[in-house]
């Protein structure tokens, strides 16, 4: 007997979950009541044989696994080459929630048939070893990278239970193993254990959501380096920066369609953060007696203020908001333009006008996946970071477009004298991620990063639309030239408004939820928005999703109990330390509650009466 099924938008561990519990139900519902269990997944295998800690993604099917165990007491784990048949049909053609019940093997697929015969006369499947691979190389051609490629294979190739990863440069264990680094809420040697009333940190814009685009394209993203590579201070032609990056950077705005650069000039940075404030201080040189004013709309992204404070020149100072100062005859201005802005994912554009005013358009987030591009920016101070565009937060590498000569020298002059340049193995990691992301016209990169967003934002959207406690930034879609199509914006961030008098500290009311983000005053507005970061891992995201649905579950629960409770005695209060009661009820129920697929409006507010019940 075999199946196939479709199990709708699940990772692989959900579907493979799924899929034991199907087939176990399925062996009981055809009156075979002991039989043995082998599994393609270690970690499903482990978590059965109660030496991992279940996640809360598949915590629902584990429960009710568990509660079956009694007819499967050996469960083993196979590889997926041994698991042939099984392997064929999970990639079967089959349409969304359609089941397909084999009961002979004449009715299997005919590439199933196949891998069912071959296995029935024992016919070994060969299954090939990364390690293999690399001791075969021995016998090669390839002389000094072949140790550096073998520790990296090595490193890449711990799992840590998808919670986590090893790196080159991370601990060691003492035999000179390299140990995984979990993700933040995960432990454990093998990262596998989640830790118990972990707090979602939603603070950071560390963009690892592009991580899993880099897993899939590991081999062509990949830098082999020598120990002599670029030892100089310069590049043969005597520049800090490399031509051919240089040139890579130009085909990509031509391709994204996002920058104009043509007649313009590139300088690199250290991050963006380096360049933001060679740009201040290449613009303010023209200053005359007073300091220019550095001003920015907000809420603005904070560094604008506490880098310029930081600098203490007398040739600039930070005067805070755009709007104090419209209607003053006040000289020389120097704006900050973010757009998209980072908190609130707004396209915006420079508020202050005239010749007194020059602006430092921060781009950081002008890319298909945060945002539609209506068009190429054509503006005299551009400034781009690969931070957000791949993901490479530490890397330190940003770039500025410049039409000005005079301005660009000033900045090379404010590079030289800082940094002299940007590291020349950054520069040449850059260049090969840039090849990835060119590859295929940007497609694939920007497809994934923006399916990715758009993940995210449907998710969390629909969490909030059922709140009237908290609201989030409206956004409005617009064409986007890249993608040819019109795009509801998928911004970085979520700009939260608490909308209760109760919540006026937005900030303290999500951490009481654990959930920490970070607070509108410092964006330079009230304490009743705070920003929750979009773009870190998926455990991350995950656990964020997991904890909003509580906090609006609590909510409705609250409205609920106001409604049914007689004569409106109870405070709202009181309904509230009884809602927190109810909602620690079904915390327990972790998984039941997030898996979006399987906890339907329905079950939800089926077990908001049920707890009702219980409480009265
Ligand atoms: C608007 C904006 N500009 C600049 C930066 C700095 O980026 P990096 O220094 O990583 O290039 C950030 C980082 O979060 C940002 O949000």
């Amino acid at each position: 007997m075999a199946f196939s099924c479709n199990f709708g938008i699940a990772s692989s561990m959900q579907a493979k979950a799924r899929a034991l519990l199907f087939g176990v139900n399925l062996c009981l519902q055809r009156g075979f009541d002991a039989f043995d269990v082998e599994l393609d997944s270690f970690v499903i295998v482990q978590i059965l044989n109660m030496t991992s800690q279940c996640p809360w993604s598949i915590y629902k099917e584990v429960q009710q696994l568990v509660g079956l165990v009694s007819h499967f007491p050996r469960i083993r784990h196979c590889y997926r080459q041994a698991n042939q048949v099984a392997d064929i049909l999970a990639n079967e053609d089959c349409r969304q929630g359609h089941v397909e019940i084999y009961l002979a093997a004449s009715a299997l697929p005919q590439l199933a048939r196949g891998a069912y015969h071959l296995d029935r006369i024992g016919v070994a499947s060969i299954r090939v070893d990364k390690a293999l691979i690399i001791h075969s190389s021995n016998n090669s051609d390839l002389g000094w990278s072949r140790k550096a490629s073998e520790e990296a294979e090595a490193v890449a190739s711990l799992s840590c239970s998808g919670h986590g990863r090893a790196y080159l440069d991370g601990f060691v264990l003492d035999g000179g193993k390299p140990i995984c680094e979990c993700n933040s809420c995960y432990t454990g040697l093998d990262c596998s254990q989640l830790v118990p009333d972990c707090v979602v940190d939603a603070d950071s814009g560390n963009p690892i959501f592009l991580e899993p685009f880099w897993r899939q394209n590991a081999a062509t993203s990949a830098i082999m380096m020598a120990g002599w590579h670029r030892m100089g201070y310069e590049f043969e032609d005597g520049s800090l920066i490399s031509k051919e990056l240089e040139k890579k950077i130009r085909k990509l705005h031509a391709t994204v369609g996002n920058a104009v650069t043509e007649g313009r000039y590139i300088v690199f940075g250290a991050g963006s953060t380096q360049l933001l404030n060679a740009a201040v201080h290449a613009l303010a040189a023209d200053a005359s007696s007073s300091p220019a004013k550095v001003v920015a709309s907000a809420p603005y992204y904070p560094v604008y203020k506490s880098q310029t404070d930081l600098f203490e020149s007398a040739k600039f100072k930070f005067e805070g908001h755009t709007s104090s100062w419209m209607n003053s005859s006040s000289m020389n201005f120097i704006e900050f333009v973010t757009s998209p802005n980072n908190p609130d994912g707004q396209l915006k554009k420079a508020f202050l006008q005239g010749l007194n005013a020059k602006q430092i358009y921060d781009l950081a987030y002008y890319w298909p996946h945060y945002t539609a591009i209506p068009s190429p920016m054509d503006k005299d101070l551009m400034i781009f970071t690969l931070s957000k565009l791949t993901g490479h937060a530490g890397s330190r590498f940003g770039w500025a477009i410049i039409k000005n000569k005079a301005v660009y020298e000033r900045m090379v002059n404010y590079m030289d004298l800082n940094t002299y340049g940007v590291s020349r193995e950054t520069q040449l990691r850059t260049l090969k991620l840039l090849s990835v992301v060119l590859e295929g016209n940007g497609k694939q990169m920007f497809s994934f990063g923006y399916e990715a967003m758009r993940f995210r934002w449907e998710k969390l959207s629909k969490i909030l639309s059922a709140s009237k406690r908290f609201s989030i930034q409206q956004l409005t879609p617009q064409q986007c030239t890249f993608s040819n199509e019109v795009r509801a914006p998928t911004p970085a961030f979520a700009w939260i408004k608490c909308e209760k008098e109760e919540d006026k500290d937005c900030h303290a009311t999500l951490s009481a939820a654990k959930i920490i983000g970070r607070a509108g005053h410092v964006f330079g507005v009230d304490s009743t928005y705070v920003r929750l970061s979009l773009v870190n891992g998926k455990d991350d995201f995950e656990l964020l999703q997991h904890r909003l649905e509580m906090l609006v579950f609590q909510e409705r629960l609250v409205n609920l109990m106001a409604e049914f409770t007689p004569g409106g005695h109870v405070t709202r209060k009181s309904n509230f330390t009884v809602a927190l009661n109810a909602t620690y009820v079904s915390d327990e129920n972790f998984g039941y509650y997030t898996n979006q697929e399987m906890a339907s409006e329905d079950s939800r507010n089926s077990h908001v009466q049920e707890t009702l019940q219980t409480l009265y």
